[in-house]
């Protein structure tokens, strides 16, 4: 087949060698330029960063957020058929904050002060920034853009889906069960075919709390019972304020319309923003599923088919889904209806390289037989929907490494996604698809469906497995060198020539990071055509790679730089990127481009 050709390699750079260099480093022939770092005025009225971190919440809410994530280039012009390269709205997800960095001198222990959990929930959430390319080739923000906006913890939202109105999202913010305030622990995203920005919520369960008796939508999902495994306590905020109390879920009143105990089921989805409507109120669309959401990536829209799209729950032992809309998508009215109605499955993949699809729909048959089996009641598809990672269960999903990010091959239809690790998997819990315990170095698996992309039956095979010569987890994949060496991939992302971009995120707390073999975190290009896999960017100390946008001619690449400088203390910083000298760490967006103009990577 065409993959077994050797064709010339279509990189056009040379590897860098690993580097734990305070600083990005590329390749020769390449520029790279921060800007929107966190506190970066974003908003009209916004105040500039102190670099003591003494911004007030309310100034926080204006500026751009923390800790960079997920990320999409908008062309200005989309909306009338363009595809400027030099101008549009970059739209990015802030995952989650620092407290350590995000106050001058921490946080002040319990109960936290108010102004300390508002500012908290003002650095979450997204920004939207209207930016452009000068004739220097430095992007700026166009100050004073109507789009230029942030959404944050305490943001306004819709809920749509099957479980709009449902008695589980009663809240007395809503007790209709139709709204809710915020989008937290937003990881990586999505992009709509019709131009929208889809943010997707990761590791929300560590933000609330409840000592009770906890229901399953909030057990199956890891939600804290106790103080120490709550992230930051935002629920003890004095004086008592409605914001910061609702993270405490067990019930306070005589009814769930007169408290909180059902917030955490308004979290755990996937958003949708329009980013050239600045005033629309973005949504959380629950078909899509509620669980640890990674990202959401879709098949190519073909006309009159149905739209197709995966999602990736990471935590150890979870699953892989794929959403199939009931309407057929048509390009004239594609729109927000395609996400409301449709089938969650979720994938099985048989060592023999087969997998499958299967349905978590309350009128399917084998879904109905297996909940039946397995003692584990449902009584509607909302119900299923709240509780999709326990339906996944009860359906037999295949436990994989923590699926993180996907990626659709743009010249053949194949789907890839990372395996960023697992080091809790044990010998007796191996299988075909995760073959490794103790997996420190992750894998990349991919797979194609049978026929069309709304198959129920694909076919699979490991594209790349990280790790290092010399140990009995060697890295290996199409080929291998030292440069092809890789652990913990994380971000992925092909570009329009069908080159594969793979971000990772080797843990601080991982002897790995830092070491010889990978120094600091960074960002490879695969070829999936020759098996060329080179080293092109490293990132600052104690950073990870994320977020990867490309303009529509491939002239700049953006990647994000979340957490340079993790385990730092107010008096201790262990980066100083991007401001030099003794400054804070703040995460922030790479331009990378090519002194000669030309595209990215070839
Ligand atoms: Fe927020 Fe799975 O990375
Ligand atoms: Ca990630
Ligand atoms: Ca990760
Ligand atoms: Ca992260």
């Amino acid at each position: 087949g065409a993959d077994d050709k050797k064709p010339v390699s279509r990189l056009g750079f040379s590897a860098i060698a690993a580097t734990v260099a305070d600083s990005i480093t590329v390749p020769a022939g390449y520029t790279t330029q921060a800007l929107l770092p966190w506190g970066t005025p974003l908003m009209d009225g916004a105040v500039p960063f102190r670099t003591d971190a003494s911004n007030s919440a309310a100034e926080q809410a204006r500026q751009m957020g923390s800790h960079h994530d997920g990320m999409h280039f908008f062309p200005i012009d989309l909306k009338s058929g363009g595809s400027s390269s030099t101008e549009g709205l970059l739209v990015m997800n802030h995952e989650y904050c620092d407290p350590d960095l995000l106050h001058t001198n921490g946080p002040s222990p319990l109960p936290r002060p108010l102004a300390e959990v508002e500012k908290e929930l003002a650095a979450h959430g997204n920004s939207i920034a209207h930016i452009r390319l000068n004739s220097a080739g430095e992007w700026q923000l166009v100050e004073g853009s109507r789009y230029n906006r942030r959404i944050t913890g305490a943001t306004h939202m819709e809920i749509d889906g099957p479980l709009r109105a449902h008695a589980a999202m009663k809240t007395l913010y809503s007790p209709q069960g139709i709204a809710t305030r915020g989008t937290l622990n937003n990881c990586s995203n999505g992009v709509t075919p019709w131009g929208t920005y889809l943010t997707c919520e990761e590791n929300w369960a560590g933000v609330f709390i409840n000592s009770g008796v906890q229901p399953r939508e909030q057990s199956r999902y890891g939600v804290p019972d106790n103080e120490d495994d709550n992230y930051y306590h935002w629920h003890t905020a004095a004086p008592v304020s409605d914001l910061a109390a609702r993270f405490n879920a067990a019930p306070q009143a005589d009814s769930a319309e007169q408290d909180y105990r059902n917030e955490p089921n308004t979290y755990g989805w996937i958003v949708e923003i329009d980013p050239f409507a600045p005033d629309s109120t973005p949504v959380k669309h629950t078909a899509l599923g509620r669980f640890a959401h990674e990202g959401i990536i879709f098949h190519p829209p073909v006309e009159g088919q149905p739209l197709v799209a995966y999602s990736g729950d990471d935590s150890r032992f979870e699953y892989i889904y794929k959403y199939v809309s009931r309407d057929a998508y048509q390009q004239a009215s594609a729109g927000s209806h395609l996400l409301q109605n449709g089938t969650l499955y979720v994938a099985v993949f048989h060592d023999s390289g087969r997998g499958e699809w299967r349905a978590l729909d309350i009128n399917d048959a084998a879904f109905k037989q297996r909940a039946g089996e397995a003692g584990i009641h449902f009584d509607s598809q909302a119900d299923v929907l709240l509780n999709t990672r326990l339906a996944a269960d009860v359906v037999g999903a295949t436990k994989m490494d923590r699926p993180e990010w996907g990626a659709v091959n743009p010249m053949n239809g194949d789907v890839y996604f990372t395996l960023t690790n697992n080091s809790k998997r044990k010998q007796d819990q191996v299988n075909a698809a995760n073959p490794r315990a103790k997996n420190i170095y992750g894998h990349i698996i991919r797979w194609a469906e049978n026929e069309r992309p709304q198959a129920t039956a694909f076919h699979w095979d490991v594209f790349w497995f990280g790790g290092e010569a010399g140990t009995n987890q060697p890295a290996y994949g199409k080929s291998s060198d030292a440069a092809s060496e890789i652990a913990c991939p994380d971000g992925l992302r092909f570009d329009n020539d069908g080159l594969l971009w793979i971000e990772t995120d080797i843990s601080n707390s991982s002897p790995l990071l830092g070491s010889e073999r990978f120094g600091n975190n960074g960002m490879y290009c695969a070829d999936p055509v020759t098996g060329d896999f080179r080293r092109f960017l490293s990132g600052p100390m104690g950073c990870e790679l994320t977020g990867i946008a490309i303009t529509p001619d491939q002239s700049t690449l953006f990647v994000n730089i979340q957490h340079p400088g993790e385990g730092s203390t107010p008096d201790n910083f262990t980066s100083h990127w991007p401001d030099g000298g003794n400054s804070r760490p703040r995460s922030a967006t790479v331009a990378i481009r090519r002194q000669d103009g030309g595209k990215v990577g070839t």
